[in-house]
């Protein structure tokens, strides 16, 4: 396989706590392959290390020891500003609790990832604008986040981790706290965005019927991959 269609690499990866002289692992042996493009579910109970699988994925959290390769990169060997770089334009982030900025309108909350990334201002809205037609919320540009409801929310949030057009969504239980006729509408969503576009799909979930829509499932227990 070229090293250009793996997104993420993983050898023995281990996340390590230590607390009062004890270790606790995490995660451990994590030997993953994510090719470019895939739908890829990550199950398993709670406590059992999905969103710490993530993070380290995504380089929100760092590893302890083996490696991640990101792109065939070394993630141990990336400066602070080189993580930075490649998270603003290769990741997109969608979250069970929104983090919107409720100050600001829809519009502002989509622009917000140009902004770190330093697209320039004549830009930001036009990609704006479109990450909010892809979403179905055209109208609502103007609209200050706090006046939507949850579903709208979570599509705003989509908007968000697509408008800059990143290789891979990392979604973490983004229909857990969202009803029925939400979570349904938020799923084909993010699956069509998957189909359509080419992007690699993180979905972190309790939720089987959820999981067996991805191309690949992972279970962790315990930190170790079933
Ligand atoms: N900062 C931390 N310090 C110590 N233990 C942690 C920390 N973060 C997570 N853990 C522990 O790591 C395990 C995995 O957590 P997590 O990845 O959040 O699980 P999941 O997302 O599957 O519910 C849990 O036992 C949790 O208590
Ligand atoms: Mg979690």
């Amino acid at each position: 396989m070229n090293s250009t269609d793996t997104l993420f690499e993983t050898q023995n990866l281990a996340k390590v706590y230590t607390q009062h002289d004890v270790d606790f692992f995490a995660l451990k042996d994590v030997n993953l392959t994510i090719k470019q493009g895939v739908s890829l579910a990550i199950v398993g109970k709670s406590g059992s290390g999905k969103s710490t699988m993530l993070n380290i994925l995504s380089l929100m959290d760092t590893h302890t020891s083996g490696t991640l390769k990101i792109l065939g990169q070394d993630a141990t060997e990336l400066s602070t500003s080189k993580k930075n770089a490649l998270r603003s334009a290769t990741f997109g982030f969608v979250f069970q609790q929104f983090f919107l900025n409720e100050n600001l309108n829809v519009l502002e909350n989509v622009m917000t990832p140009l902004e770190i990334a330093g697209v320039r201002r004549s830009q930001r809205d036009a990609k704006a604008v479109r990450a909010l037609e892809l979403v179905g919320l055209e109208d609502k540009l103007k609209n200050m986040a706090h006046e939507l409801s949850g579903g709208q929310k979570q599509r705003v949030c989509i908007a968000r981790a697509i408008v800059n057009e990143p290789k891979v969504i990392f979604a973490d239980e983004p229909t857990g706290s969202l009803d029925t006729e939400n979570s349904q509408l938020v799923e084909s969503l993010l699956f069509n965005l998957q189909k359509e576009t080419g992007i690699a799909l993180l979905l972190v979930t309790h939720d089987n019927e959820l999981a067996a829509k991805c191309e690949e499932v992972i279970t962790i227990k315990d930190g170790a991959l079933l």
